[in-house]
C-alpha cells in the first residue's frame, strides 16, 4: 500500500509541538496574524509541565519593591546562570517579561494582589526582589487555564493525544511533521513550512523526577535528527525540594515558594545548615547569621538575603552534601519547616496545594510539622540551539520555546524564570513562525521516500527481533543517569553512562512489542526509549566534556569554574554517518553597556 494512504494528511502555515506555556503562547501569536495554525499534544490539552512551575512568573514589574526593572531581572538571570546565557535571550526576557504577564492579567488570570490592588509578587531564589507574580501556590495551573481559555477561543485546531515523531524536510527547509495518534495507532501528516517544538524536557530520563510521562525528550531529538544543534545540553537542573516520602511520591515537587513565604531549611540536628553553603559569588549579598536572616525576612527591605534563597544549584548541592555526611532526614531528605514561622491560616492561604498534597499523600501537616525534602530532576537549561530574537534554530522554519530551547538559562535557571520563558519566547515564535510561513507560502513538497522510511523505523517494535521489554530499558536508564549523571559527576561514572547508553541502544534494536498499534503503551515506550537515549546521550556526552564545574553541571574531579570554560558545547548529527558530535562555541559578548549592568555591585 503506497505511504499515502496509510496516514491522515492536513495541511497548516503552522505546526505547534506541545500545548504546555509555550505551545499555546505560540498559537495564539502565530493564530492572531493569521496563520493556520495547528496545536498537536502528546498528552490532554492543559496537562503540562508548566503546572510545576507553582511558585510565580518572574517579571520585574516593581510592585512590592520600585526598586526593581528589567536591568537587575537581566543580571540576576545571567548571574544565577553563571555567565552562560545568551545575554540578548537575557535581555528580551527581562524587558518583556512584565507586558506578557499583564496581557494574561488582560486574558483572565486571576492573581494575588497586593493591599493596593495590584499583582502581588514573591521572593524566589536567586532574584534581588520580591518578582514572581503569583497564584498561590498554583500560578502554573492559572496560566494554562487562561492560555487554554484564550487558544480555544481563537478556534485553533488541537490534536490532543498525538504524537509527532518525526519533522519531514524539503532540502534544507522544514516541510511538515509526521506521528501517531496514541489511541487508534494510525500516522498522521501534518504539511507546513513552519514548526515550533514546545515539547518540553528529558525529565523521564532520570528516576527522581518532577516531570510525568510525556517528557521524554521527543521535540529535542526530532530537531537534532533534522540537523539542529543541541547546545547546554550537560546542563540538568535538580530543583532542592521534591518530596522523598512515601516512595511512591518521591520527586513530586514542593514549591520553593515555601522557602519564598519564609519557609527554613534544616539538618538532622536541627541546624540551618545552608549558612554554612554561600558560595563567595553570592556572599557580600546574603545574611551571615540567623539573626540577620530573621530580619530579613521581617523586613525585606534589607541589603542581604537568606540563605535559603540561594539559587537552585546552590541549594540542592547543599543538601545533597548534608545527606551525604550523615545529616539528612529519616528517608533521605532534609527538613523544610515553614510552622515554625508562619501561622497556619497564612500557610493554608498562600500555599494551598501544598498543604493538600502533604496532608493527603505523606499524612504530613505542615501547618504544625516540618515536611521532608530532598532534590528531583525538574528542568534541563539545555535544548534546541535557536536565534536569539526569532526562537528560528538552525535549520530553516524549525523554531524552538520553552524548555526545549536553550541559551536564556545558561547553566542554571532562577525559579519563576520559566513562567515568563514561555510567555516571552511563545509569542515571539508565533509571530515569526507566522511571518516566516508568510515569505514560504506553499510550494514545499513532502517527500514519500522520508515518510515510508519514518514509518519503517516506527514498526521495528513489532518485528519480533528478540525479546527484550521496553520498561526494563526505561528503569536501567533512569536508574543510570540518576547514580551516574546526577547532581555530582566524575570522569569514570560518565564513562560508565556512555557505556550503558550504549548497551541500552544496542539491547532496544531487541525489542519486542505484542499485539497491534491500537493503544499500545508497550510500543510508545519503545518509541520514547530512542528519544531518551538520544538526549541521555547527548547529556552525558557533555558532562564528560565540560571538564569544569557551573551550574547544574558539578564535577567532583574538577570542582573550580574555569574562564576557559565560559563556552557552550554544541551536540550535532553527523548527515552521512549519523554519529553525534560535540564541539565547543564562544558565547556572544554582551555589549558595553550591559556588560557594565553585569558588573554592578548588588
Ligand atoms: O518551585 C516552583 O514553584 C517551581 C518553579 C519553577 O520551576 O519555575
Amino acid at each position: 500500500m503506497p505511504a499515502s494512504e496509510r496516514y491522515e494528511f492536513h495541511e497548516y502555515d503552522v505546526v505547534v509541538v506541545g500545548a504546555g506555556g509555550a505551545g499555546l503562547r505560540a498559537a495564539i501569536e502565530a493564530s492572531a496574524l493569521g496563520a493556520r495554525t495547528a496545536l498537536v499534544c502528546k498528552s490532554l490539552l492543559g496537562k503540562a509541565h508548566t503546572v510545576m512551575a507553582e511558585g510565580g512568573i518572574a517579571a520585574a514589574m516593581g510592585n512590592v519593591y520600585a526598586e526593581d526593572n528589567w536591568r537587575v531581572h537581566f543580571r540576576d538571570t545571567m548571574r544565577g546562570g553563571k555567565m552562560l546565557n545568551h545575554w540578548r535571550m537575557a535581555q528580551i526576557h527581562a524587558q518583556e517579561s512584565p507586558d506578557r504577564v499583564l496581557e494574561l492579567e488582560e486574558w483572565g488570570a486571576l492573581f494575588d494582589r497586593t493591599k493596593d490592588g495590584r499583582i502581588l509578587q514573591r521572593d524566589f531564589g536567586g532574584h534581588k526582589y520580591a518578582r514572581l507574580a503569583h497564584v498561590g501556590d498554583r500560578t502554573g495551573l492559572e496560566m494554562i487555564r487562561t492560555l487554554q481559555q484564550h487558544a480555544v477561543h481563537k478556534g485553533i485546531d488541537v490534536f490532543m493525544e498525538c504524537t509527532i515523531q518525526t519533522l519531514i524536510k524539503d532540502g534544507d527547509h522544514i516541510a511538515g511533521a509526521f506521528g501517531y495518534w496514541r489511541e487508534s495507532g494510525k500516522f498522521i501528516l501534518f504539511r507546513a513550512p513552519a514548526v515550533i517544538l514546545a515539547s518540553g524536557g528529558i525529565g523521564k530520563a532520570y528516576r527522581i523526577t518532577s516531570n510525568s510521562w510525556e517528557y521524554t525528550g521527543d521535540g529535542m531529538t526530532m530537531a537534532y535528527r533534522a540537523g539542529a544543534d543541541l547546545i547546554d545540553m550537560e546542563m540538568v537542573q535538580f530543583h532542592p525540594t521534591g518530596m522523598v516520602w512515601p516512595p511512591s511520591v518521591r520527586g513530586i515537587l514542593v514549591t520553593e515558594g515555601v522557602r519564598g513565604d519564609g519557609g527554613t531549611l534544616r539538618n538532622s540536628d536541627g541546624k540551618r545548615f545552608m549558612f554554612g553553603y554561600v558560595p563567595a559569588f553570592f556572599r557580600a549579598e546574603t545574611a551571615e547569621t540567623e539573626t540577620e536572616a530573621d530580619a530579613w525576612y521581617q523586613d525585606k527591605k534589607q541589603n542581604r538575603r537568606t540563605p535559603d534563597l540561594l539559587p537552585r544549584d546552590e541549594v540542592a548541592r547543599a543538601i545533597n552534601a548534608e545527606v551525604k555526611a550523615g545529616r539528612g532526614s529519616p528517608h533521605g531528605g532534609v527538613f523544610l519547616d515553614i510552622a515554625t514561622r508562619r501561622d497556619p491560616e497564612y500557610i493554608r492561604r498562600r500555599l494551598p496545594s501544598m498543604y493538600h498534597q502533604f496532608k493527603e499523600l505523606a499524612d504530613v501537616d505542615i501547618t504544625r510539622e516540618p515536611m521532608e525534602v530532598g532534590p528531583t530532576c525538574h528542568y534541563i537549561m539545555g535544548g534546541v540551539r535557536v536565534e536569539a530574537d526569532t526562537t528560528q534554530s538552525t535549520v530553516p522554519g524549525l523554531f524552538a520555546a520553552g524548555e526545549v530551547a536553550a541559551g536564556l538559562h545558561g547553566a542554571n535557571r532562577l525559579g519563576g524564570n520559566s513562567l515568563s520563558d514561555l510567555l516571552v519566547f511563545g509569542r515571539r515564535a508565533g509571530k515569526y513562525a507566522a511571518e516566516y510561513a508568510r515569505s514560504h507560502p506553499g510550494g514545499l513538497s513532502v517527500d514519500e521516500g522520508q515518510i515510508e522510511a519514518a514509518i519503517k523505523a516506527m514498526l521495528v517494535p513489532f518485528e519480533g527481533r528478540g525479546d527484550e521489554n521496553p520498561y526494563t530499558l526505561h528503569a536501567a536508564l533512569e536508574d543510570g543517569m540518576q547514580a551516574l549523571v546526577g547532581i555530582i559527576r566524575t570522569e569514570s561514572e560518565l564513562i560508565q553512562a556512555t557505556d550503558l547508553i550504549a548497551s541500552l541502544r544496542d539491547r532496544l534494536g531487541r525489542v519486542s512489542v505484542r499485539g497491534n498499534r491500537q493503544f499500545n503503551p508497550g510500543w510508545h515506550m519503545a518509541l520514547e526509549m530512542d528519544t531518551l537515549l538520544t538526549v541521555s546521550e547527548a547529556i552525558a556526552r557533555s558532562a564528560r566534556e565540560r571538564k569544569e564545574s557551573r551550574g547544574g553541571h558539578t564535577r567532583d574531579d574538577y570542582p573550580a569554574t574555569e574562564s576557559a570554560w565560559g563556552k557552550v558545547n554544541v551536540i550535532s548529527r553527523l548527515a552521512a554517518s549519523g554519529e553525534m558530535t560535540i564541539a565547543q562555541a564562544p558565547l556572544p559578548e554582551p555589549p558595553p553597556e550591559l556588560r557594565a549592568i553585569l558588573e554592578e555591585k548588588g
